[in-house]
């Protein structure tokens, strides 16, 4: 009956039964996985927000495939700011990024076809791949006092199917940003294997420190074939808005056949709302007030965090350059899930095993730096007990 990219395993994981028998028990629960930003307690404007939302030019249909221009030029404008000069019709408005991903694959790949994806990554990968019939090949991050592309691998992966090559900019649950050095390589392996290079760039602007080593956005790439996503849920945390975009970029002629067929797609399904295209404008500007407040409780975060780990003690952080998420490294007497089902059942924390992002290796868990600074400090308190009376007292 059904097709066989649906063919989920659909057991739940024991982690997730586990949480789940605590919350029907009523057990108070310190959640470091919150990574809703309208659950974190940050000032929205909501009266610019549902302003701009009612604005009578949405009364008329007038349907753009690259979504209306006013929406475009907002998009533009940003990347403006950016230093990056972008003409409205190389961008295309999607209702996510995931959508974006999937506009991206059905222009570059039959079934069958892969794409390169960095592993510690994004969870979604798998599926808007598999829905999109394309498989994914991982190639590694590896960490080092920082992290890296391990080109060397990449390259070793390589397979004569693999249609495009993925970064995420700062990476998720990472924190890594690509550097120039690598965009170079990145490029110039995208167009000697004839690969496309996708970056999803939605945690961008939540960067830790300047580094002119970094790469500011993969939009003002031209050498090679690239697709750059990006949108509200996480710029302006506003997820519920459903409201992202990709931009094209690229050699001449290669951007100019993308542009061509990826308006078809998009024409296929005109999925954003003249509301929310409209809208744009505002629901961007509102970023200006809300991502001071997230660097602020990231940065105020990191810094507990770091109060409370000492140097000599089996818990320590990995090096985090952006975006919303801490890597905590813990023994390996136990693997992250059983780490995870531990600190849940008997301190009441709730932390992602690193698994979850596909670490390579065990000893990761992942928490949000979104979390409230409160509920943050409890619960590294009772992680790190935790693991201090688990590595000290009999097993
Ligand atoms: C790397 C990455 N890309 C995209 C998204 C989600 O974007 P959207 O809500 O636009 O689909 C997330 C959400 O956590 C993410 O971590």
């Amino acid at each position: 009956m059904f097709s066989s990219r649906t063919n989920w395993p659909l057991t739940v994981n024991r982690l997730s039964s586990e949480i789940e028998e605590l919350r029907r028990k009523g057990r108070p629960l310190l959640d470091l996985t919150e990574s809703n930003p309208t659950r974190c307690g940050f000032a929205f404007d909501k009266q610019a927000i549902l302003e701009a939302l009612a604005n009578p030019r949405a009364l008329d249909y007038a349907p753009d495939p690259r979504g209306l221009l006013q929406g475009r030029q907002a998009v533009a404008s940003y990347y403006a700011e950016l230093g990056i000069t972008l003409d409205p019709g190389q961008i295309f408005l999607t209702t996510s990024t995931s959508e974006a991903y999937s506009y991206v694959f059905r222009l570059l790949a039959d079934p069958g076809d892969a794409v390169l994806a960095p592993q510690p990554s994004y969870p979604l990968f798998d599926f808007l791949a598999g829905l999109n019939d394309v498989r994914v090949i991982p190639y590694p991050l590896i960490y080092d006092q920082g992290w890296q592309i391990d080109l060397a691998t990449l390259e070793k992966r390589l397979e004569a199917r693999a249609r495009a090559l993925l970064v995420v900019h700062p990476n998720n649950p990472t924190g890594s940003f690509v550097r120039r050095r690598e965009l170079a390589e990145l490029l110039e392996f995208s167009r000697r294997h004839e690969m496309a290079l996708v970056a999803d760039e939605v945690f961008a602007d939540y960067s830790l420190a300047e580094d002119p080593q970094r790469v500011s956005s993969h939009a003002a790439s031209s050498d090679a074939l690239t697709f750059t996503l990006s949108g509200l849920s996480k710029i302006s945390a506003l997820p519920q808005m459903k409201l992202a975009w990709l931009v094209v970029n690229g050699p001449t002629e290669l951007l100019q056949g993308s542009l061509t067929r990826m308006e078809i797609i998009a024409d296929t399904y005109l999925s954003l709302s003249a509301p929310l295209a409209l809208a744009l404008p505002e629901l961007l500007e509102t970023r200006r007030t809300l991502q001071p407040q997230i660097m602020e409780r990231v940065t105020s975060n990191l810094q507990a965090l770091d109060a409370r780990l000492r140097a000599s003690q089996p818990v320590s952080r990995l090096v985090v350059d952006g975006g919303w998420y801490a890597i905590l490294r813990l023994p390996s007497i136990r693997n992250d899930e059983e780490w995870a089902i531990a600190l849940a059942r008997q301190d009441g924390v709730l932390v992602h095993p690193g698994h979850f992002f596909d670490f390579g290796s065990e000893g990761h868990l992942v928490i949000s730096l979104l979390t409230k600074t409160e509920v943050f400090e409890e619960g590294i308190a009772r992680i790190i007990a935790r693991v201090a009376s688990t590595t000290e007292g009999p097993r």
